[in-house]
This record gives C-alpha cells, sequence and structure tokens, in this order.
C-alpha cells in the first residue's frame, strides 16, 4: 500500500477565533484560510454568527462574515440562485452550492473549505483553469 505524506507546508494548522457575539442563537463556523501572499500554512479560523440577523443559506452567513467580521475571507459568488456556480465550495463534507445549502441541513459547528483536487487561489477560491 502507498503512504503519501503531506508536505509541511500544505498542513493545516488551528487559526484564529473570532469573537463570539451575545445571544442564544449563535453558530461556529470553521473556514479554511490561505493567503498565498504569507508564508504561513493553510490555517481554519473560526467564526461565530448570530443566525437572528443572518438569511438561512451558507452563502449568507459568509457574506455576513465578510461584512461585518472579517472582509479579507474571500469567496467567489454571484446569482445566489444556484445557476452560475461561482459560489462552489465543499460543504460539511460535501462539495455543493453555498447559495442553496441551508444552514438547517447542517449538524454541528459548519466547516467549509475550497473544493478538493484543485489549487487555492486564495481562501475559498480554488483556480478553475483547468476546470472547464
Ligand atoms: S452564487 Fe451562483 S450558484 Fe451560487
Amino acid at each position: 500500500m502507498v503512504e503519501l505524506t503531506l508536505p509541511q507546508n500544505s498542513r493545516m494548522v488551528t487559526g484564529r477565533t473570532w469573537p463570539k457575539p451575545a445571544g442564544g442563537n449563535v453558530r461556529a463556523f470553521r473556514v479554511y484560510r490561505y493567503d498565498p501572499d504569507e508564508t504561513g500554512n493553510p490555517r481554519i479560523d473560526t467564526y461565530f454568527v448570530d443566525l437572528d440577523s443572518c438569511g438561512p443559506m451558507v452563502l449568507d452567513a459568509l457574506i455576513k462574515i465578510k461584512n461585518e467580521i472579517d472582509p479579507t475571507l474571500t469567496f467567489r459568488r454571484s446569482c445566489r440562485e444556484g445557476i452560475c456556480g461561482s459560489c462552489a465550495m465543499n460543504i460539511d463534507g460535501t462539495n455543493t452550492l453555498a447559495c442553496i445549502k441551508g444552514m438547517d441541513e447542517i449538524d454541528g459547528d459548519v466547516k467549509i473549505y475550497p473544493l478538493p483536487h484543485m489549487p487555492v487561489v486564495k481562501d475559498l477560491v480554488a483556480d478553475l483553469t483547468h476546470f472547464y
């Protein structure tokens, strides 16, 4: 059997945990972060989103995180109705579209990664050059 080992610089590390807002309807989002301009390993940042002031889809939460918590979070999105495919990412272990993936379909923390098996441009943006 072949044994594979990831290079040291591709192993994910625990990243920043952002402040948790007060309130009872708060959900944790564990989001893959990678910036090619930084020298560190990819990391998993933890954000907390108040669901009472957020739309029902995972993309709504990502937009809220970017607008209100961390403007450096990078992802693609366009139509917000499941047509263009630009918000494709890996959510809770499944490749899907963030704009049509309801948060109520996910148990526990919401884990978000870029599409697998593709180079990562930054954060949740995969390089789709060879995809089409
Ligand atoms: S934003 Fe177009 S499919 Fe999600």
